[in-house]
């Protein structure tokens, strides 16, 4: 029988892609699946240490990455991390804006306008503004993927009893399906594709809270019909699907990975 050898490239083979948000949960997962499938990964957080111990991993995996320090609310540091990563890298063809936060995690004596411009800085304004830096350069070269980190909670509301209906959370995630949606069509004369992925509550850190507490835990694996939570690298495969050339016709998706749970 004639042998049939394959070339088995992989799927993000001579791209290069910047992860924000790299250093945690999600970003994490998605930092070591993009190096496995052959890009070189700039991995950016708000502290170095953070978006290093990334890093290493990954190249201690056999891929290819560096660490970037900067805060996505600060417009000079979305500048300069994209630029350090064309420096460094020699371009850049994925953004994954994966950066972002939830108001359970601010600090106790901010009152609730504080809590929503520092939610908003972060999961909406910072995303437009990585984005914007990399259309930049992505426009010269007209090709180039952006993948948003949206949610389940920005096609639906929180169910019952969750949010008291001023959670900055589901509004930021709101305002990131619809941003995926006006970028999408603005640039893709230009070669570049944005959409976003709407990942139902999954294993990461920013969850640990909510699952800390048995009954809420209970309530939110029951609130999917799969009956579970997501695992980060399940998110991961689909931001590996949209950010490569697999997904060449399709943008201004956003894309619900979450077990079932948008679809009642
Ligand atoms: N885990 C889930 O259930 C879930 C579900 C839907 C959407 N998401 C979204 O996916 C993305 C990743 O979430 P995750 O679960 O991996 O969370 P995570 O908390 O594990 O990771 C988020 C990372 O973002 C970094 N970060 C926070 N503020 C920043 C800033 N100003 N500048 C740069 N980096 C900053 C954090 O340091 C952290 O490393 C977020 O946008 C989140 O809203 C998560």
């Amino acid at each position: 029988m004639a042998h049939r050898s394959f070339h088995m490239a992989g799927r993000l083979e001579g791209k290069i892609a910047h992860i924000t948000g790299g250093g945690s949960g999600l970003g994490d997962a998605m930092a070591h699946l993009f190096a496995s499938e052959g890009a070189r990964i700039a991995i950016s957080d708000l502290k170095l240490d953070v978006a290093e111990r990334v890093a290493k991993s990954v190249v201690n995996a056999g891929g290819d990455a560096i660490a970037l320090a900067g805060d996505v609310s600060k417009r000079e540091d979305c500048e300069r991390m994209i630029a350090e990563t064309i420096g460094q890298l020699g371009g850049i063809d994925v953004l994954v804006n994966s950066a972002g936060v939830t108001p359970r995690y601010a600090p106790k004596d901010w009152d609730f306008e504080q809590t929503w411009d520092w939610v908003v800085s972060i999961n909406l304004k910072g995303s437009m503004m990585m984005s914007r830096f990399a259309v930049d350069h992505m426009k010269t070269q007209n090709s180039g993927s952006i993948v948003n980190l949206a949610s389940i909670i920005g096609l639906v509301g929180y169910a019952q009893g969750i949010s008291d209906g001023f959670n900055p959370y589901p509004h930021t995630k709101g305002g990131v399906v619809q941003m995926t949606r006006d970028m999408s069509i603005a640039l893709a004369k230009q070669g570049i594709r944005v959409n976003s992925l709407c990942p139902g509550f999954t294993y990461t850190p920013l969850v640990t809270t909510l699952v800390e507490d048995a009954d809420m835990h209970e309530r939110l694996k029951s609130l999917h019909p799969m009956g579970r939570l997501g695992d980060p690298k399940e998110i991961a495969n689909a931001a590996l699907f949209l950010a490569s050339d697999e997904a060449s016709f399709i943008t201004g998706v956003n894309l619900p990975v979450d077990g079932g749970y948008t679809a009642q």
